[in-house]
């Protein structure tokens, strides 16, 4: 029997809150599991109240919300100023901050603070990059009760070791590595793993020998679940389209042109209307005329 905790009103019409279990449960009956990133409010609102299982408040954060290059300059603190938002408007998906570079790779010790961390910012699990070298590190955060996801193949924290953006583990050494890796993080205790840019059949053959679930990128379709960055997904970033992120809108075009009608509009003087303005009593306008003293503004507004 599960217990609801005080306060937490489910979401999402009458689906219950999603947890790590949840997660191993849809694995184990074979029902593919659904993850977006989100970086606000207002877009973990929208990701939460479509049904999605979890969010990831996902370092990509850096290049689609802060417009840098690559994921390695953002902080923690401007994660978690990120993750407290995400956690404002989201209440039914399962939450996982993504620790970002330089925040767990030096020291076991700040590894677990700073997955702490984002358990204080709202978060209820965290992911890291990196296959067995980083088996420890996760373990000692799973050792302080805090969830973590693994998250191999294309780590883009490594962008500069792996020599680019490159599909991974297509050699068979390359393949008996990752496999490892994965084999590696699922003993540390981790409780899923993301598998980016894989082979299909590879990623598919991991999902078979883990029992924990995996969530792909760019891994093909058998894995237990997917992830997509949401800015790929809504049109909202075409500074680096990779190969498996499918455009479900063009978001990014229509708010061009919503910016545009405005623009236009203003400098037409048709905005704003009666229907968009504040209305003041005759008598009061009579009397403030009165005390104005004939100082009135030359162009007071007419009847639109
Ligand atoms: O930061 C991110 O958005 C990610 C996903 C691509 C899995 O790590």
């Amino acid at each position: 029997m599960s217990v609801k905790p005080e306060g937490v009103e489910p979401a999402g019409g009458n689906r219950p809150k999603t947890t790590v279990l949840t997660l191993a449960e849809k694995k184990r009956r074979g029902e593919f599991i659904t993850m977006l990133t989100a970086y606000d409010y207002p877009t973990a609102r929208v990701v939460d109240e479509a049904g999605i299982d979890a969010i990831l408040v996902g370092d990509s954060l850096a290049m689609v919300v802060l417009g840098h290059p690559n994921t390695l300059s953002v902080t923690m603190d401007e994660m978690l100023h990120h993750a407290r938002a995400v956690s404002r408007g989201a209440r039914r998906a399962l939450l996982v901050g993504d620790m970002p570079f330089m925040s767990y790779q030096s020291d076991a010790a700040e590894a677990v603070r700073n997955a702490g961390r984002f358990l204080q910012a709202g978060m209820e699990a965290v992911k890291l990059e990196g296959g067995r070298a980083f088996a420890e590190t996760a373990r000692g955060i799973v050792r302080a009760g805090i969830p973590v996801q693994g998250h191999i193949g294309l780590t883009p924290q490594s962008v500069n070791a792996l020599g680019g953006w490159r599909v991974q583990g297509r050699s068979a050494a390359a393949a008996k590595a990752l496999v490892e890796d994965a084999l590696g993080l699922e003993d540390a205790g981790c409780f899923s793993l993301v598998l980016e840019s894989v082979p299909e059949r590879l990623a598919a053959y991991i999902t078979e020998r883990l029992s924990i679930p995996t969530i792909g990128i760019g891994a093909g379709a058998g894995t237990s679940g997917q992830v997509l960055v949401i800015h790929d997904l809504l049109g909202l970033y075409d500074r680096f389209t990779p190969k498996f992120a499918k455009r479900y809108a063009e978001l990014g075009a229509a708010m061009t042109e919503a910016v545009r009608a405005y623009r236009t509009e203003v400098e037409a003087g048709t905005f704003p209307t009666r229907d968009h303005s504040y209305a003041m009593p005759d008598e009061e306008w009579q009397a403030f005329l009165q005390t104005a003293g004939g100082r009135l503004p030359k162009r007071l507004p007419g009847r639109r």
